[in-house]
C-alpha cells in the first residue's frame, strides 16, 4: 500500500511517500523568516508544491528501485492513497494541502484521508521508537500537551493554558533579534537560536514558573523575560527560559505519569528537537523507571512522511468524500480516531 502524505499546517510544505510502514521519501520546503505570515506562507507552499512533489516521487522511485519512468521516478498513478494534514493549523496554509489532496485524489481516482497533525507526530514517533503505549509530551510552536491513548482516541491529560512553548521561545528570540542580538552575524529569530545561545550562558536568571495541576503556562515567563532584555545577558536569559520552561514540562509529565501509570515516555513535535529538553525528559523517564523514546529530528520537524504513515494505517476506513476534504483549523488531538 503506497500512500502520499501532504503536510502544510504552518511554515512547512512537506510531501512524504510511505509504503507498508517504510518511508520512501520525505521532501520539504520551509518558509520561516521572522514569524509566519499566513498568506505569504500559503503562497510559498503553493509555489513550491510541484518541485517538492516531483522530488518526493523521484526519491521514492529510486528508493523502491522501480523504473516506472525513464527517470526512475514514481508516477502519481502508482499511489494507492492520498493523505493530507487536515488540522490544526493556519487556515490559508491548511487550504494548500486540502486543495492538493482533492486535485490528486479526484484526478487519479484515489481515496483521500484527512489526518490530524498532532496524532501524526505521535504515531510516527511510536512507529520509529517501537514504543507501543507511551505517555506523550507533545511540544511545538502551536501545541504543548501531555497525552495518553484511551481506546481509539488520544486523551489530553494536560496542556498549556496560553501559548505553546515553541511559540514562546520564537517570540522571545524575535524580541532579542529586534534589539540587535545576533548569532554568527545574523539576527536571532527562532527557538533554535535560543538553544544555541543558551550553550554560552554563565548563570541562571530566576523567572516565573507556572504549573497548575497537569497544565502549564508560559506567558508570564515570556513577559518577565522580555522586560529583562538589555539588563541581563542574552545567553543567560535564553538558558533560563529553557531551564524554567522545560522544568515545568517535566513536572506536568511526572504528574501525568503518576496518574496514568505508563511505563514509556515519548517526546515529539518541533521543540522535541531541542537537545536540552530531550536530556531532561530522558532523565525524568530514568527516575520513573520508564523507557524513553524520541524520533529523529526529521520527523519532529513538520513533515509529509508522518501524514503518509497515518494514511496507511487508515487505509481500511471509509475515505473522505471530496466535499469533506477541507481544513479543520482547530482540530483537537482527541477528536481523531485511530
Ligand atoms: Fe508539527
Amino acid at each position: 500500500m503506497l500512500c502520499v502524505g501532504i503536510e502544510s499546517t504552518a511554515h512547512t510544505l512537506g510531501i512524504g511517500i510511505v509504503k507498508d510502514g517504510i518511508v520512501l521519501a520525505n521532501e520539504k520546503s520551509m518558509l520561516f523568516e521572522y514569524g509566519i505570515h499566513p498568506r505569504k506562507t500559503a503562497d510559498h507552499h503553493a509555489d513550491v508544491f510541484p518541485e517538492v512533489l516531483h522530488a518526493a516521487l523521484d526519491k521514492a522511485g529510486k528508493t523502491l528501485g522501480k523504473r516506472a519512468t525513464p527517470s526512475g521516478s514514481l508516477m502519481l498513478n502508482d499511489i494507492d492513497i492520498v493523505a493530507f494534514s487536515q488540522g490544526p493549523g493556519i487556515g490559508p496554509c491548511l487550504r494548500v494541502s486540502a486543495a492538493a489532496a482533492r486535485a490528486i485524489g479526484s484526478t487519479f481516482g484515489k481515496p483521500i484521508f484527512g489526518v490530524n497533525h498532532c496524532v501524526a507526530h505521535i504515531e510516527i514517533s511510536k512507529h520509529l521508537t517501537s514504543l507501543t503505549d507511551p505517555l506523550v509530551l507533545y511540544v511545538s510552536g502551536g501545541n504543548t500537551q501531555v497525552i495518553i491513548k484511551k481506546g481509539k482516541r488520544y486523551h489530553v491529560m494536560g496542556e498549556t493554558l496560553d501559548v505553546g512553548i515553541g511559540n514562546m521561545l520564537d517570540v522571545f528570540a524575535r524580541d532579542l533579534g529586534s534589539r540587535g542580538v545576533e548569532r554568527d552575524g545574523t539576527r536571532v529569530k527562532n527557538a533554535r537560536d535560543i538553544e544555541l545561545l543558551a550553550l554560552n550562558a554563565k548563570g541562571y536568571v530566576p523567572l516565573p514558573y507556572t504549573v497548575k495541576g497537569m497544565d502549564a503556562s508560559f506567558s508570564g515567563m515570556l513577559t518577565h523575560a522580555q522586560k529583562l532584555i538589555g539588563k541581563e545577558s542574552s545567553e543567560d536569559l535564553c538558558f533560563s527560559m529553557q531551564e524554567t520552561g522545560y522544568a515545568s514540562l517535566c513536572e506536568v509529565t511526572e504528574r501525568a505519569l503518576a496518574l496514568s501509570g505508563k511505563k514509556e515516555i515519548i517526546v515529539c513535535g518541533g521543540v522535541a528537537q531541542n537537545k536540552r529538553l530531550q536530556g531532561m525528559v530522558r532523565e525524568t523517564a530514568k527516575e520513573w523507571g520508564c523507557k524513553f523514546g524520541v524520533a529523529p529530528n526529521e520527523y519532529n520537524a513538520d513533515n509529509g512522511a508522518m501524514i503518509a504513515y497515518v494514511g496507511t494505517i487508515m487505509e481500511k476506513r471509509r475515505s473522505l468524500p471530496l466535499a469533506k476534504c477541507v481544513p479543520i483549523q482547530k482540530y483537537r488531538t482527541d477528536q481523531f480516531e485511530i
